[in-house]
């Protein structure tokens, strides 16, 4: 059944001239049909470049946006409506305008997972592989990071020579991850590397070994030598992994952390949105978006 919907799929995509993106946390049989699967920045950096004139996005509302931002010309589709980032929908560009009136020495660097409209007012974009190398780099001193303060954190201990202000938003799905969770799960595999996500709270990022983005994770546990890994992000990379390297043992750090944003794009969304029957195309207002372009463009320079 599977097969079949992913040859309909296949065959679908040719004929409408469409690219199928896939973010890293879709289940695995939506990223066995895209002709591109990675991490936010990877998706993000990709999208421009590809031929096809229509573009559909499994992942999140944030990530869609982004490339109808680098992309104006090209029609692009969230494979599911719903599928929003709550960390995204945390801070709007009211709330971000007044918090700037109070730094207005700060430079505003944006995560990625922020909507259009709010990267219209930031200097610069940042993903978590990108964001310490950017923050680095930047001629600001005085940095304002926004929205994850768990992410936000990890690159401020990165990055001591500048000065960091931080705000209350983040993950609600790495966040509830405790410290006890962590170690519970090295207790049971006390061989295994830990590897988590820097959305992850500081409490938890201390333990790891590795600490990445969601492609860093993977390429970090294909190339070790080591054969066990607590993974400390969205299961579906655990999973991943898992078929990847059938020879090592993947471990996610809970089985709470299911992104059920992320997951509630479904084979058949794909299906349907390439039939026209499900999605949504994305629009944005023009000046909105030659705003926001500016600080996506900035992480393209420096990254
Ligand atoms: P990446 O930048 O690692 O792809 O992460 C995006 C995301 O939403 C993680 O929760
Ligand atoms: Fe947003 Fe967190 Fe889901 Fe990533 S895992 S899409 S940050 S809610």
């Amino acid at each position: 059944m599977i097969k079949d919907i992913q040859s309909k799929i296949k065959k679908l995509k040719e004929e409408k001239d469409f690219c199928i993106l896939a973010h890293s946390y879709m289940a695995q049989e939506i990223k066995e049909i895209a002709d591109f699967k990675g991490d936010s920045y990877a998706l993000a950096v990709k999208s421009k470049d590809v031929p096809q004139k229509n573009v559909i996005m499994c992942g999140v509302r944030f990530m869609a946006e982004t490339v109808k931002i680098l992309a104006p010309e090209k029609n692009v589709y969230l494979a599911n409506s719903v599928a929003g980032c709550p960390m995204a929908e945390q801070m709007d560009r009211d709330v971000i305008s007044i918090v700037k009136e109070q730094y207005p020495d700060y430079a505003v660097v944006a995560y990625i997972n922020t909507t259009a409209s709010l990267k219209t007012i930031c200097d610069v974009c940042v993903t978590s592989s990108s964001a310490v190398k950017i923050c680095k780099k930047m001629d600001a001193d005085k940095i304002l990071f926004i929205p994850d303060c768990n992410l936000g954190a990890y690159v401020a201990k990165q990055v001591p020579e500048k000065e960091f202000k931080l705000l209350n938003g983040g993950c609600p799905t790495h966040a509830k991850i405790a410290e006890k969770k962590l170690l519970e799960a090295i207790e049971a595999h006390p061989d295994a590397k830990v590897l988590v996500h820097p959305e992850c709270q500081p409490d938890v990022v201390k333990h790891a070994d590795y600490v990445g983005s969601t492609s860093g994770i993977m390429n970090f546990a294909k190339e070790s030598s080591d054969k066990e890994f607590i993974i400390g992000t969205e299961i579906a990379i655990a999973e991943e992994l898992q078929y990847a390297c059938p020879d090592k043992k993947f471990y996610p750090m809970s089985k709470e952390l299911i992104c059920s944003n992320m997951k509630s794009t479904t084979l058949m969304d794909v299906y349907h949105c390439l039939n026209g029957e499900c999605g949504e195309e994305i629009h944005l207002d023009e000046e909105e978006r030659v705003k926001a372009k500016h600080c996506i463009d900035e992480m393209i320079r420096l990254g």
